[in-house]
């Protein structure tokens, strides 16, 4: 009798030890690293994963090419990974791949930009339309209801880039705040630069210019300078990283920046959850914070 007790407590201790050990592989779809905002989501998730040593994170970077994110997408399908955490470069053309993921019964968690339909496990990301809706009043507030301005638009067919200019659109209602140039700068500083020298060749009076990123506002601002009318004019980005939109407004270049956190630590969590057996939310909501010189020392400002 002893003896069969000793023997199951070893088996117990075996197969814990075993649960404890399993290794999970998970492949990381990112659509580009060429902007500092992905460069730092990619670190989030190394920085969360190496707490984890049963856990391999696989990076591919499909270099902004939607194809070459689909078929990354479909070779970790093939190699059978545990989990994906897919950031997609666009939402319509990801969404089969990503759905053929988790029909063939891969957890997929979709980060910051947003598929169609419900096929995947958990989508976690900030609220762009929020944000943008902030940006509005935002503006609002700061041109005391009136004057022209310039959207510089993130790729319109991403998710963020639809809701963080809807949003804007709901925040500027009512009031006489005219938009007098906007275009689709497709998320890249060179991009809006370049749109905001025909901005500013079309338009003599800017108050301010609004650009779906940090890169955006600031390639904006680049090109403002260039023509000497920097000063005329405000910029607000959306981002916030320490090191790019924060720095921007300490410096003075840029005069807010809403933070958009990038989930990477949080997908992490996620995975782990779903390893365990724990059923997840759909949906996750990241909080965001609005920095402006007056309280980017202390932390930002949360918004409700
Ligand atoms: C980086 C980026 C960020 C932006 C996010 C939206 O590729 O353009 O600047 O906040 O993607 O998905």
């Amino acid at each position: 009798m002893r003896k069969i007790l000793v023997s199951l407590v070893l088996l117990a201790m075996a197969v814990g030890a075993r649960a404890a050990d399993k290794k999970y592989t998970i492949g990381m779809s990112q659509c580009n690293l060429g902007e500092p905002w992905r460069v730092q989501m990619n670190a989030d998730v190394k920085r969360a994963a190496d707490k984890h040593p049963n856990i391999e994170v696989i990076y591919k970077d499909a270099q902004n090419d939607t194809l070459k994110q689909v078929s990354q997408i479909r070779e970790f399908i093939a190699s059978k990974v545990d989990l994906l955490i897919v950031s997609p470069k666009e939402a319509v053309p990801l969404t089969p791949p990503v759905s053929e993921a988790y029909k063939a019964g891969i957890p997929v968690i979709v980060l910051d930009r947003k598929v169609t339909g419900s096929d995947f496990t958990e989508f976690i990301g900030a609220d762009n339309k929020k944000i943008g809706r902030y940006v509005g009043q935002w503006i609002v507030k700061t041109l005391g209801g009136k004057g022209n301005m310039v959207e510089l638009k993130g790729l319109m067919t991403s998710t963020p880039g639809q809701d963080r200019d809807s949003g804007f659109r709901e925040g500027i209602q009512g009031s006489n705040i005219k938009i007098v140039f906007e275009a689709d700068m497709k998320w890249l500083e060179p991009n809006a630069r370049k749109e905001m020298e025909s901005a500013l060749a079309t338009n003599p009076k800017i108050d301010l210019v609004y650009g779906h990123n940090d890169p955006g506002a600031h390639g904006a601002y680049l090109a403002a300078k260039a023509a000497g009318r920097e000063k005329e004019m405000k910029f607000v980005g959306i981002d916030a990283l320490p090191q790019e939109g924060q720095a921007y407004v300490r410096q003075g270049i840029l005069n807010a920046s809403f933070e958009y956190p990038t989930g990477g630590d949080v997908a992490i969590e996620k995975a782990l959850e779903i390893f365990s057996g724990k059923q997840v939310p759909k949906e996750i909501v990241l909080d965001s914070r609005v920095f402006t010189k007056d309280n980017v020392d202390s932390g930002g400002e949360w918004l409700k």
